[in-house]
């Protein structure tokens, strides 16, 4: 099955309204040229609407880094609901990294109300699925994929992953400059596909499962012709439109 290639950025906590105006004005250069990706970008909450105004009328879509697992709007002091990332324009919001689950404690049950969260706003949620280096190499990986693939499932059903993105991100890859292979990816992306056939083979087999850790210009290519990568979850390389456009470039040819 064809699977259209989605390339996300996630900026992660990093520009200003100056750098962000260069770098969207380097992208809209570009971006026509692949016009079978979805290219999304992820800029700090707070960028999100200026970001938004310089890409209306273009092909980029916005995205959030994160929301508030709240189903309602209140007091929850420098919380964001998604309905706020909704009407500043975003279509897709990210769940579950791994910097959110290990740094600020997200755990699986929080990142499963979270995905759900978006999905009752209108928002694609990208889950964010991975085994640290210490779970490889204790054998885990698969354990550690299926659990976290589980608890989104147990919680919201397999037909909630119609409208979702699930992205395979190893921690020892991100920002490490540590990729996986593409034997490795390929291999996790199949598992992880396998476990949502279980519930229902056709959504499964039409659900975008991208990679992220390190993806680079030069790594981009061998990674989007796995049979199971449909694209990217790009961090360090997607603060740079020299190497976000590239990496766009090895997705589109992917999809001839
Ligand atoms: P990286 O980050 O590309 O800088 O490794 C990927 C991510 O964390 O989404």
């Amino acid at each position: 099955m064809q699977r259209r290639a989605l390339v996300a950025g996630n900026w992660k906590m990093n520009g200003s309204r100056d750098s962000n105006a260069h770098l969207i004005h380097d992208i809209l250069l570009e971006v026509r040229k692949y016009p079978d990706v979805d290219v999304l970008v992820c800029p700090p909450a707070i960028y999100i609407e200026s970001v938004g105004r310089q890409l209306d009328g273009s092909p980029v879509q916005l995205g959030g880094q994160n929301l508030s697992e709240q189903e309602k709007q209140g007091a929850y002091t420098g919380e964001l609901h998604g309905s706020m990332l909704r009407d500043v324009g975003c279509s897709y919001v990210i769940v579950g990294h791994s910097e959110r689950r290990a740094f600020y404690g997200e755990t699986d049950a929080v990142v499963a109300a979270k995905f759900r969260a978006a999905q009752s706003c209108g928002l694609t949620p990208i889950l964010c699925v991975g085994e640290t280096l210490q779970e490889r190499e204790s054998g885990q990986t698969e354990a550690v994929l299926a659990r976290q693939i589980k608890s989104v499932l147990d919680a919201c059903g397999i037909a909630a992953f119609k409208q979702a993105v699930v992205a395979y991100e190893p921690v020892w890859a991100i920002g490490t400059g540590r990729t996986a292979t593409p034997d490795q990816a390929q291999d996790a992306h199949a598992f992880i596909r396998g476990q949502l056939a279980g519930a229902d083979a056709r959504i499964s087999n039409s659900l975008r499962i991208l990679y992220g850790g390190s993806v680079k210009a030069d790594n981009a290519e061998s990674l989007f012709n796995c049979p199971d990568v449909d694209g990217g979850l790009i961090g360090g390389a997607s603060l740079k439109s020299g190497e976000f456009m590239a990496i766009c470039a090895a997705a589109q040819s992917r999809s001839k």
